[in-house]
């Protein structure tokens, strides 16, 4: 897919404009807090997605508006379509081909990104909830289901937590916990199982970039560590039994501490280098190049299910890569279309880019 123009109205710091990027490398160069990520932010907005920054929607309109409206175009399977999307009173409304969505998740799926921005790093050196929220996103992207079973987990999640509070008080709803639980493991296990099958693919593509970024020198290991699992069976059955019997064992601490302790979202993605834990005994050095080898596995798993590739915004990155690894991820990117942001003008000239975008307080020139 391609973006083919992009549209902003009162979004964040950007000055209205309607911008028609190149099919191929994009550089959007300026100096700090000019509108470059702001930008990416923009088109990211169309995988459906949360920001990639974590703001929540009414922070994108820009102070002292109401209202913030995005344009796009794309050419996906060859057709072109027009998305926008709407940010009126913290809520955003989505139109796909002219026809008003009922949900904003109808976007899910119209147009797939891969974003990848220095704060990205927390995917190894962060908590296992980025690591989990790293896996969700992806999936979610790619398979509405996911994104349905996702949410509907989260909310019977929190009405077993609550329940559990008030079981404090009231004993007599002990029985309403087997319904909520029966719920939980029914999506619980749908989401574990649909992890363990994106991982499979991640870990092999990865370990495929990992090798040619560290010259064939390193091995990148990832695993889906359910924590509910007595033994590695990917047999749905096996998972749920697993996951109720987990579930059972943990009700008297459970209650004691008001959450539910075990579950997918207790869940870890562990990535090795060398057979140690990256997070604990990686240098930097190795910690960037095997996120970007996962995102890079990300990109193709897109290609891969969707049969399309997805836009690919990388903000920031490419100065923190040595000119050997730099080189190694544009060879990786070739035919797809990217958005590539930068403080350094020279990296212009070098990136053999096909447009380049100045920004200058919210301005593109
Ligand atoms: N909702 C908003 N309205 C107006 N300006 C905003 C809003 N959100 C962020 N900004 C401004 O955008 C600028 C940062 O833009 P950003 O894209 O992060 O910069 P960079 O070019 O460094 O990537 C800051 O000056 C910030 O104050
Ligand atoms: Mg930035």
């Amino acid at each position: 897919m391609r973006v083919t123009e992009i549209s902003f109205s009162s979004f964040r710091n950007l000055k209205d404009a309607t911008i028609e990027p190149s099919e191929g490398i994009n550089i959007i160069c300026g100096e700090n807090a000019q509108g470059k990520t702001n930008f990416l932010e923009a088109i990211w907005l169309f995988t459906g997605g949360r920001s990639f920054r974590g703001a929540k929607d009414k922070d994108l309109v820009r102070f002292g508006e109401h209202e913030a409206f995005l344009e796009l175009k794309e050419k996906i399977y060859d057709r072109e379509q027009r998305l926008k999307i709407e940010i009126k009173n913290g809520k955003r409304c989505v139109i796909i081909n002219k026809v008003p969505q009922q949900t904003a998740s109808a976007m899910v799926g119209q147009m797939c990104a891969v974003v990848f921005s220095p704060n990205h790093l927390d995917l190894i050196k962060g908590g296992p909830n980025v690591r989990r929220k790293f896996l969700d996103t992806a999936i979610c992207q790619l398979q509405p289901l996911y994104t349905a079973q996702f949410l509907r987990y989260n909310h019977v999640l929190s009405q077993r937590n609550m329940l559990l509070r008030q079981l404090k008080k009231s004993k007599n709803l002990i029985d309403t916990l087997d319904i909520w639980e029966d719920k939980l493991v029914d999506l619980g296990s749908e989401l574990i199982l649909r992890r363990e099958d994106y991982v499979k693919n991640l870990k092999k593509i990865s370990a495929e970039f990992y090798s040619g970024l560290s010259a064939s020198k390193e091995i990148l290991f990832l695993q889906y560590k359910n924590s509910t699992a007595k033994e590695n069976s990917l047999k749905k059955e096996q998972v749920k039994k697993d996951f109720k019997e987990a579930l059972k064992n943990s009700r008297e601490e459970d209650l004691a501490l008001g959450f539910t302790t075990k579950g997918p979202h207790r869940d870890e993605l562990e990535i090795r280098i060398n057979e140690k834990s990256a997070r604990q005994f990686s240098s930097q050095g190795q910690q960037r190049s095997a996120v970007l080898a996962i995102k890079l596995a990300e990109t193709e798993i897109v290609r891969q299910t969707v049969g399309e590739d997805p836009i690919i915004l990388l903000d920031d990155v490419l100065s923190e890569l040595d000119a050997k690894r730099q080189s190694y991820l544009l060879k990786s990117i070739p035919q797809k279309q990217v958005f590539i942001t930068c403080c350094e003008p020279e990296l212009t000239s070098r990136l053999a880019a096909e447009k380049v975008f100045e920004v200058s307080d919210g301005t593109f020139l």
